[in-house]
């Protein structure tokens, strides 16, 4: 077994993300620019965001971070998204999700320019990538890709299981796994809520992404020797023996799989740091307008 090394993979590209930008600069270009919204204080948005800006640093871009409380009213966040889009300094922002109840996410990522959606959330953008057009990707299945490129992990002809459906990553992934190209080529089936015989298609799988956001739910029993276990989950779990009270736990029960599958992806220090890794690939695209004009 193989462990996949998301941390070490994210501080390479992250590396070579800062090299191009210092070439940029030094030739006068400039320094690609991401803002962030952040609404409220949900633990895990704070950490993400956080991590957000400390990556925008090592990649040597600007970044401004915009925060508000959670009594905003939805005009008043349209009205910053336009802000944000009519900015001509900056090149690529996100609104980190979730937002609060009263507030739509749909009105919202729709009002963002889509030629500014780093995330990749729009819905141009998630057209663009389901007819393989150039697009933002959306940053967790891009870093997914990203991992099965460097590891050359082969997918093409293989049998793909993805459990779990949602927006950000299941159905994205899904688009990415079967369309013409490497890494893709994939028999790809999604699983979700409803699904029957998970365990038998599971069994079946050269490649499992498990993004349902369930602690250890694929087991050892689910998984075809040789499996590639690629691990999307970070449920946090009530932890006394950590300050911070909790620990990140995957949708893999790592110890058990990990002895069966060819290469595995750990919680945390897997998929996780490949995240924000692809948002500073997106919002390098977006500081060289790469996809866009
Ligand atoms: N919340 C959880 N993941 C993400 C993400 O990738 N982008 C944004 N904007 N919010 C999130």
């Amino acid at each position: 077994m193989q462990l996949i090394d998301g941390k070490a993979t994210a501080a390479a590209i992250k590396q070579e993300i800062a090299s191009e930008v210092e070439e940029i600069v030094k030739n006068g270009g400039k320094r690609p620019h991401l803002a962030a919204i952040l609404v409220g204080h949900d633990g895990g948005s704070e950490t993400y965001v956080r991590n957000k800006v400390l990556a925008c640093e090592a990649c040597g871009f600007k970044s401004t971070l915009l925060r508000f409380e959670d009594d905003i009213t939805e005009d008043f966040l349209l009205r910053q998204v336009d802000l944000l889009n009519n900015d001509p300094d900056v090149d690529g922002f996100i609104v980190q999700l979730p937002l609060p109840k009263h507030i739509s996410e749909q009105k919202v990522t729709m009002a963002i320019d889509y030629r500014k959606d780093v995330d990749g959330f729009h819905p141009i953008n998630v057209g663009r990538m389901a007819i393989g057009l150039p697009c933002y990707i959306s940053a967790t299945p891009l870093g997914i890709t990203d991992l099965m490129a460097r590891y050359g992990i082969k997918t093409s002809g293989k049998k793909c299981v993805i459990l779990g459906r949602s927006n950000i990553v299941g159905k994205p992934m899904a688009q990415l796994m079967m369309q013409k190209r490497t890494p893709g080529d994939a028999t790809v089936t999604v699983l979700h809520s409803h699904s029957k015989n998970i365990k038998e298609e599971c069994l079946q799988a050269d490649i499992i992404i498990a993004a349902l956001g369930s602690p250890n739910f694929v087991t050892a029993d689910m998984v075809k020797p040789g499996a590639v276990i690629i691990d999307v989950g970070t449920t946090r779990v009530p932890d006394a023996t950590r300050k911070s009270g909790f620990r990140l736990c995957g949708d893999v029960k790592f110890d058990e799989v990990a002895e069966k599958c060819s290469f595995i992806t750990p919680v945390p220090g897997g998929v996780g740091p490949m995240t924000i890794c692809s948002l500073m690939k997106n919002t390098l695209l977006a500081g060289k307008k790469a996809i866009y004009e």
